[in-house]
């Protein structure tokens, strides 16, 4: 089972299986978000952060593309959108060098956890970490949305399956 699906039907859903999830997340775990433009990321990681006990309000650090907020420990959220190949607008194409000026290896060696939206290419040979996927529902189910659960090693595993078992029983 490296694999699971949950369907949320409001966007308070959403941020609530985001603070089911942020009460387990441990220093080193690595969660990665991505689908569209809309589909309740950023939703999502505000529900983290309050599962972490942090206060600050969390917006999405689309141009700063990392923000650290204090809690029980750090979550360092982070926004690659603008790192995308195109998106990068009129600088051009950014390079995983880029990655590399965000610091992003040290904070994923860092005491935080870290959450990724639009994770990159370069994110993909990544260590354990879970992937979660939102997809919206066709009309006119605006507010639906899917959220596909991957784990790719035993720790996010583990993290899955207790964050499912919370979230469902
Ligand atoms: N089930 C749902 N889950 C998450 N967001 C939803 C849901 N239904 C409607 N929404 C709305 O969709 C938008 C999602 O925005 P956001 O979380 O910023 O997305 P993203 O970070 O993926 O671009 C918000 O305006 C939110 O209120
Ligand atoms: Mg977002």
């Amino acid at each position: 089972m490296d694999e699971m699906s949950v369907t949320s039907h409001s966007a308070d859903e959403t941020r609530r299986l985001g603070t089911k999830l942020g009460g387990l997340l441990e220093p080193g775990d690595v969660v990665c978000l991505s689908g569209d433009l809309g589909t309740g990321k950023t939703t999502f990681v505000k529900g983290i952060a309050t599962g972490m006990g942090i206060a600050a309000e969390v917006t999405s650090p689309t141009f700063t593309l990392v923000v650290e907020y204090e809690g029980r420990i750090p979550l360092v959220h982070m926004d690659l959108y603008r790192l995308q190949e195109g998106s990068a607008g009129e600088n051009g194409i950014v390079t995983g060098a880029d990655l590399a000026e965000i610091g992003f290896q040290d904070y994923l060696e860092g005491d935080g956890a870290v959450v990724v939206e639009w994770p990159l290419g370069a994110v993909d040979g990544l260590q354990d970490s879970l992937w979660i996927q939102f997809y919206r529902h066709p009309l006119p189910r605006v507010d639906e949305r899917d959220l596909r659960v991957r784990s790719t090693g035993t720790r996010s595993r583990n993290l899955m399956v207790e964050w499912m078992k919370q979230w469902l029983f």
